[in-house]
């Protein structure tokens, strides 16, 4: 009998142990490989030109922002020491947040905006070249956030925009009118264009 039990107890701990370590995996499945990774093949005169039009737009240029006396400033009411090493200000302003030390100085890279590519990068999973909708659909399962207007996802780009564009971030503005400027409208988030800020970036 004793030894049914223990037989019994040590199956459904490995159970136990077997569920956490594929839910684990299921979390961490996919990871942030870095803009020189899309650049490869997105860095074409034209059509697959996405990164000569990312490198000059100030998404680009967000860590560099964080060296500046601005945010030295803004730093100092949180007792920040290092903004272009703090979490609390790498959150929007590199992919992954700074939790990934390929990704840590990049600045808002194109994974920040089309999810981790860790699974999704190599053509084959997320090109069709006879049907580019699936090639969407494919990378979509592996990563690839739904942010393209090959379907009516609207919405979901706007969630991804005000998860940095919002105003709880520790760089808002102290100046009501300050604030409005920088506000990201619907018609922004539809046409990735606000006034001289321009970075749209379609494949053809
Ligand atoms: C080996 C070359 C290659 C690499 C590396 C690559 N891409 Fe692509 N990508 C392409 C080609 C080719 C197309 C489709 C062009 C077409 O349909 O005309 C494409 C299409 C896309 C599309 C449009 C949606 C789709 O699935 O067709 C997105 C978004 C995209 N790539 C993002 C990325 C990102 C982000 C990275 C880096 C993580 C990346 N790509 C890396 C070659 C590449
Ligand atoms: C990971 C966080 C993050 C995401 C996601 C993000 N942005 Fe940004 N964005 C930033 C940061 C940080 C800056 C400031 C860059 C700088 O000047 O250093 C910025 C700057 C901008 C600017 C220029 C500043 C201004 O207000 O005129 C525009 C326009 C903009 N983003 C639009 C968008 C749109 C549209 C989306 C969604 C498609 C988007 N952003 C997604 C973090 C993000
Ligand atoms: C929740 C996301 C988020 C966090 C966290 C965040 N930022 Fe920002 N930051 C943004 C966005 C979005 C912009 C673009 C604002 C715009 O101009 O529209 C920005 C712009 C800036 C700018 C330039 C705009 C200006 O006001 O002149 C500075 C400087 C800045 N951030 C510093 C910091 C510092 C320092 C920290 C950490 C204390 C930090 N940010 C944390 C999202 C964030
Ligand atoms: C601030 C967010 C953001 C960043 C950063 C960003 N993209 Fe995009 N990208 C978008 C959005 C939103 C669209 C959809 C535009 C549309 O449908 O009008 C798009 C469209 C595309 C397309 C075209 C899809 C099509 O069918 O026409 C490709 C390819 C692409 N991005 C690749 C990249 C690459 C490569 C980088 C980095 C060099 C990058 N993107 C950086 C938000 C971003």
């Amino acid at each position: 009998m004793k030894f049914l039990y223990k037989i019994i107890s040590a199956t459904a701990f490995f159970l136990i142990f077997i569920n956490i370590l594929l839910h684990s995996n299921q979390r961490g499945r996919f990871t942030y490989m870095g803009v020189d990774t899309c650049k490869k093949c997105h860095n074409e005169p034209k059509g697959l030109n996405q990164y000569s039009i990312w490198v000059v737009s100030p998404h680009a240029g967000a860590v560099k922002t964080l060296r500046s006396s601005k945010s030295k400033k803004i730093s100092e009411k949180y007792s920040i020491k290092e903004p272009a090493a703090d979490l609390r200000c790498l959150a929007c302003h590199t992919t992954g947040g700074g939790r990934y030390k390929r990704t840590a100085s990049e600045g808002v890279g194109c994974e920040s905006c089309h999810g981790p590519g860790s699974s999704y990068y190599e053509i084959s999973n997320h090109v069709n070249f006879r049907s580019r909708m699936n090639g969407y659909v494919k990378a979509k399962k592996l990563g690839m956030y739904p942010i393209l207007k090959y379907e009516d996802n609207l919405l979901k780009r706007e969630k991804l925009c005000l998860s940095c564009h919002n105003n709880k971030r520790l760089c808002r503005p102290d100046n009501i009118n300050e604030i409005r400027k920088q506000k990201i409208s619907i018609q922004v988030i539809d046409k990735l264009r606000k006034g001289d800020v321009n970075f749209i970036h379609p494949l053809h």
